[in-house]
Parts: structure tokens; sequence; C-alpha cells
């Protein structure tokens, strides 16, 4: 059988039983996973066997309209399959992932993907450039742990507007024996969560009502401009305004250890849990790095993803937010954890309800 480059490249040629290439990951067991929307994670092991494996994705380029806010607004949205932000993708440390990239015939431009965790060619952009109606497949190998950013890298222009227009997502690169603390202890979380921030451009007529446009192409020009003067008209969790708020909000139980991953592709954010901390924190995502602990509040910078790890102890509604406040109340960068469980006196007590002043003498004698 000839093996041409474009095929070991395209990951086709590995149906030949037993063909052993050195350095490549052909015999390998592999295993599909099947992809949710966020905030969910794919069903995934913390830690895993020793031998590595193929993970197998399919992620198709969607262009669509959305609406972002609660009034309505519509984007010309680029998405991966179909979602703000893209699926997160899970796989450790030494597995491959092998990528079928679809562009949806729907489509009106060329779409590819820039995986952070990948090695070469543009994190995989350059072998995965495909117009309207073709696909391709990559496969890279997981060599780094962490999470990391993917997002769409056409060229040009097309680069900012893409990621801006929503193609951004994750992949996890676990430990294969899971995480751990700082000391070597393993952490084990009881849910995962996956918040993808974006920030949008949405232009404005001259009334300052935000425009709609019947087509990608017809809203660049506007959006580019906008875009140049570094002001988003929406900074926003899970691809719209309200997206994980009141019968969305995240939950978990008193006592659960919940995963938080949180991605910007292009802006700095700055997570906080109002009323809550960072028990362990990879501000950079990056799990060889030991987490730091107790944070009130962490940076997630533009082009990463950080992986946060708490154990919420009241139960109640809790914010999580971008702690710029403007992002967060006016812009939308805003969302809900609902935890359930017993409240503990002993952190918190209202120690008296609200009532009229009492009489203090040392207040009264003030002017
Ligand atoms: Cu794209």
């Amino acid at each position: 059988m000839m093996i041409s480059r474009r095929h070991v490249i395209a990951g086709t040629a590995v149906a030949t039983a037993g063909l052993a290439l050195p350095g490549w990951g052909q015999n390998l067991p592999r295993q599909k996973l099947s992809l949710v929307a966020p905030p969910f994670l794919p069903a995934h092991e913390q830690a895993t066997q020793p031998g590595a494996k193929i993970i197998e994705v399919r992620l198709f380029t969607q262009e669509k309209e959305m609406v972002i806010d609660n009034e309505g607004t519509k984007l010309q949205a680029m998405t991966f399959n179909g979602m703000i932000p893209g699926p997160a993708i899970v796989v450790h440390e030494g597995d491959y992932l092998e990528v079928t990239l679809v562009n949806l015939a729907t489509n009106t431009m060329p779409h590819n993907i820039d995986f952070h965790a990948a090695t070469g060619a543009l994190g995989g952009g350059d072998l995965t450039l495909i117009s309207p109606g073709e696909e391709v497949v990559i496969r890279w190998k997981a060599t780094r742990t962490g999470v990391f950013l993917y997002h769409c890298i056409p060229g040009g222009d097309m680069i900012p507007w893409h990621i801006a227009s929503g193609m951004s997502g994750i992949v996890l690169v676990l430990p294969r024996d899971g995480l751990k603390d700082g000391a070597g202890k393993s952490l084990h979380y009881d849910r995962a969560y996956y918040i993808g921030e974006n920030d949008f451009y949405v232009p404005r007529d001259k009334d300052g009502k935000f425009k709609s446009y019947d087509s990608p192409a017809d809203a660049f020009a506007d959006t580019l401009e906008l875009m140049k003067k570094l002001i988003p008209s929406h900074v926003v969790f899970e691809g719209r305004v309200d997206a994980l708020t009141g019968d969305h909000a995240m939950q978990a139980k008193v006592g659960e250890m919940v995963l938080m991953l949180h991605s910007q592709a292009d802006r700095d954010s700055r997570i906080h849990i109002v009323g809550g901390h960072g028990d362990y924190v990879w501000e950079t995502g990056k799990f060889s790095n030991p987490p730091e602990i107790n944070l009130e509040t962490w940076l997630v910078r533009g082009g990463s993803a950080a992986a946060a790890l708490y154990t919420f102890l009241e139960p109640g509604i809790y914010a999580y937010v971008n702690h710029n406040m403007i992002e967060a109340v006016e812009l939308g960068a805003f969302a809900h954890f609902k935890i359930d469980g017993k409240w503990n006196d002993d952190l918190m007590t209202q120690v008296r309800a609200p009532g009229p002043i009492k009489a203090d003498p040392q207040e009264a004698r003030k002017p």
C-alpha cells in the first residue's frame, strides 16, 4: 500500500493492521469522544491507565445567527459544533487527539483550527484550512498537561474576526494519574464545568441601537471597525447574556469539589466567586505547576484557560463573575452557581436582623 505524505498527515493510512511506523500511534486503542454543550464536559476518567489512546473527535464549523442578550441582539456567529464556546475536549497526557474538522457546505468562508495544546504547524492551523463542503483529519499528541484554548486561525483580519464571532473552545489534557495539589496529594473533583468567555463587537446604528446583518460578509466591515477600538458591546459566558443564570445556573452540593475551567481567547478576565474562593487554582491552567491556594480572584490571560477547584461550604446562589464588575453587570460576564446543602452558622450568621439604629452614646456625641 502506498502511503503518501498526505495520507500520513491526514491520518487515513491507519487501516492497515500491523503497520508500525515508529513515533506514530496507529496501533493504539481508539476511543470516540462524544462532545457535549458547555458548561458540561464529556464523560471522562480523572486518572487513567498507563497506556496511551487515540481519542477521536468530530468538530464542525458552522456560521449561524445567534441571539446574544435578552434584548434579542443578533450576532452573525461563527461556531464550532453550532455552539459558543466550542465543546470541551478531554484527553490524558500522552494520548493522541484525532480530529475530523468539517466545514459545513452551508458556510461562506474557510475555517481551520489552532490547538494551543498541540505542537507545530500553527497548532494544526496549517493542516486544517478547509473551504465550505470539505473536511480534514489531523492527529496530534498531547505532550503537556493543562487546559488549553483552541480557536480558528484562518489568516489576517479573519483571525480576530472569527474568534470574536465565537470560534474558540478548550482541550483539557489531564495528567494520567489525575490532578494533584502542590504536595502530591490526589485531588478528585465531583463536578466539572467549562465557562467560555467571549467579547463580542456588535455595531450600533445612528440611534444607538444594535444593528443586525443578513450574513457574516455584511457584518464584516462595521464589526472590524468596532473591534479595532477594543471596546466590546458584550462580554459574556457561554455565548450570551444570562446563559448560566437562574434556571441555567451551574449546580453543586455543599461539600462537593467543583472543577471550573475558564477560557478567554482575546481579553484578560479575572474570575471571582462572590462569597466563595479558589481552593486550588492553576491560574495559567497548566498542571505541571503547583496550584495556588485560597485565592479570591484569578486572572485568565487572554489566549489561555485557567483551572480552579473549589469545595462549596455554604448553600445558596453564588455569583460567578468577571471581577471587572462593569463587564460583569453591564456587559454580561456573569453566571450563577446554585449550591444545595445545609447552612453552617459557624462560617457566617446574621447576628441581628436589620432594624432601627440602637442608641450609642459615642455616636450621639458626633457632630
Ligand atoms: Cu473560522
